[in-house]
């Protein structure tokens, strides 16, 4: 099942989180997006457990995913596919682009949102604390 996140799931998305991110908690700050009034967190629940989640800034025209997490125990499952499907399903009618920034070395993550149509449009050499280079992706309504 997917829902909206409360309150309640914020350890457990920061657990995921970290999993992308050891700052994870530092630097997302779930409590206020909870309330901003933009932010949209959905997590994916399985036997009352959260296997994954996924974040998004939606500004209406535009919407930029901030993090997509699955439990490695529950990757290759469609869970993350079901959740931007989800999210897309909640976005406005007046969407015309959703961005996103992933490592270039990210291939499961890359290939995931080629499958949904999106495509680099910019790259920001050295941008990871690694020297990884960031993808700039984007992805236009039709
Ligand atoms: C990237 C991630 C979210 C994918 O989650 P998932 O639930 O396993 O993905 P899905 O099962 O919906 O996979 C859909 C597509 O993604 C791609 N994909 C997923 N895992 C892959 C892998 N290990 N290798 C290559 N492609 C992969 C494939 O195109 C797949 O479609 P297919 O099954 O028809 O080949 C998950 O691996 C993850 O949490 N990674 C760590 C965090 C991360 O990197 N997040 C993204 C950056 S913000």
């Amino acid at each position: 099942m997917i829902r909206k996140a409360s309150v309640w799931d914020i350890p457990r998305i920061n657990e995921l989180g970290s999993l992308l991110n050891d700052n994870f908690s530092s630097v997302n700050h779930l409590n206020d997006m909870l309330e901003d009034g933009l932010s949209i967190i959905l997590v994916y629940e399985k036997d009352d457990k959260i296997i994954g989640f996924i974040s998004a800034t939606d500004l209406g025209e535009t919407c930029d995913i901030l993090s997509l997490v699955v439990d490695p125990k529950y990757r290759n499952k469609m869970v993350a596919s079901n959740l931007i499907d989800y999210l897309i399903s909640e976005l406005s009618e007046d969407l015309k682009l959703i961005t996103l920034e992933v490592a270039s070395k990210n291939i499961p993550a890359i290939n995931l949102y080629e499958k949904f149509g999106f495509e680099v449009v910019n790259v920001r050499r050295n941008y990871y604390p690694d020297g990884d280079d960031a993808y700039l992706m984007a992805r236009k309504s039709e």
